[in-house]
């Protein structure tokens, strides 16, 4: 594949000099883009002699005549003779210039005369990753189906210690190959997703919900989206960017999200409920807001609707896939769930600890299958873990009905 590689100027741009060494290794062609902050990081030599080509270093040459001329519409010539679009380190003003479709330098003008996937691996400094206006910038960048190497956690080079430093060459490069050999074997299935917490309101301004932030229901659905499947997702209430080409049903209550998904089952192929449904809610939710009284106060809870159990009930040979969310018991619990609610495989995950489950990008779990397995998948993104649950759900359909 023909890559367009971007350098913005960060600390971070040196690793760029391995990320090109290892897209090359992986037989693409690679024609690098510095900004200019790039180039007082980072020579154009070094990407010169690593990629055997020249650099692109500035909008516009100093040269006369037909040089002139021939420079100023090479980004065109760039952004068509480039099947991806890559960008790391992209430092915040560079996901900034993308976001609002500035056009002041070469590479900034690149990417509005591109028309290809766009991977961009952000680096900066953590205040400035979750600033307001970077996260502004990145949910706009994703909408458009842009795809964020999101950043890990480490020390920076302000000294400080935190989210913002570039993700391993290694990783962007396999994000690379994954959209270079893009798997198509959900082709023609539909997968039903659940997301997110429910809220269940106890008056007209409070509500019982749980820290779920709905990124590993959103992590499956952008996995099943791209290996070609046809996505429906009913989501809780998320602080997520609508994923591009997925049908997105919003509910609040566990008996919304009954209802969403019990209209879906009979169209879907494969159901995974990774949603926290809440366990409990008011039935009779008072009109007015509940006044505070000295005296002690208790409310009466009564069970919510077990969604993936009435699933479990009717599901006929769809795959089905339940999440088991525990502090403790893993796999005994995950079993438990596994037989009582009917499921094909429960995704046990431990929650609670620092760095892990709900909030998190990343994830460690077990995959607890009817025929027996407790499968542990280490430490990965929550990108990477939706794709071996795909992965292994499809064998897991193969060994049970002999259907790939
Ligand atoms: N689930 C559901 N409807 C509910 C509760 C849970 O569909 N009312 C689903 C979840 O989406 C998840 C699985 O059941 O896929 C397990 O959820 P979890 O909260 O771990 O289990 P519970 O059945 O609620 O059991 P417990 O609270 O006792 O751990």
């Amino acid at each position: 594949m023909n890559i367009a590689m971007g350098v913005s100027g960060g600390i971070a741009a040196y690793k760029a000099a391995e990320l090109a060494r290892l897209l090359m290794e992986n037989g693409h062609t690679v024609e690098v883009v510095l900004t200019h902050a790039a180039q007082e990081f980072i020579r154009p030599l070094t990407f010169a002699a690593l990629t055997g080509r020249k650099v692109i270093t500035d909008l516009f040459a100093t040269g006369g005549g037909d040089e002139v001329l021939s420079s100023a519409i090479e980004h065109i010539r760039v952004a068509q003779d480039n099947e991806l679009l890559l960008v790391a380190p992209a430092t915040a003003d560079l996901l900034a210039k993308f976001a609002h479709g500035l056009a002041n330098d070469f590479l900034s003008t690149l990417y509005l005369a591109f028309r290809g996937p766009v991977v961009l691996a952000p680096a900066m400094n953590s205040n400035m990753w979750q600033h307001d206006a970077t996260r502004a910038n990145l949910a706009t960048l994703a909408s458009r189906g842009h795809t964020i190497v999101e950043p890990g956690v480490g020390h920076l080079a302000c000294g400080m210690v935190g989210a913002g430093r570039l993700a391993e060459p290694a990783q962007i490069a396999a994000v690379v190959q994954a959209l270079a050999h893009p798997r198509r074997d959900l082709d023609g299935e539909v997968v039903l997703i659940t997301a997110g917490p429910t809220q269940e309101p106890l008056d007209p301004v409070r509500f019982l919900s749980n820290r779920s932030s709905g990124k590993m229901g959103y992590a499956l659905a952008e996995a099943a989206r791209a290996r070609g499947a046809r996505v429906i997702l009913v989501s809780g209430p998320v602080e997520l960017a609508r994923l591009v080409d997925v049908e997105t049903v919003s509910v609040r209550t566990a008996r919304e999200m009954r209802d969403a998904v019990m209209a879906r089952v009979p169209e879907a192929t494969i159901i995974i409920k990774a949603a926290a449904v809440a366990d409990f809610h008011l039935e009779l939710v008072p009109q007015q807001k509940i006044k505070k009284t000295p005296a002690r106060f208790s409310l009466e809870l009564s069970p919510t609707p077990d969604i993936l159990a009435e699933v479990g009930a009717v599901r006929g040979d769809r795959l089905l896939i339940g999440f088991a969310a525990e502090t403790q018991d893993l796999v005994r619990e995950a079993r438990r769930k596994l037989e009582t609610k009917k499921c094909d495989m429960v995704v046990g995950n431990l929650v609670g600890g620092e760095g892990l489950g709900f909030e998190s990008d990343e994830n460690e779990v077990v995959l607890v299958t009817r025929r027996g397995d407790a499968i542990p998948v280490a430490r990965a993104s929550k990108r990477a873990i939706a794709d071996r649950i795909l992965d292994e759900s499809l064998k897991l359909r193969l060994a049970l009905h002999g259907v790939a």
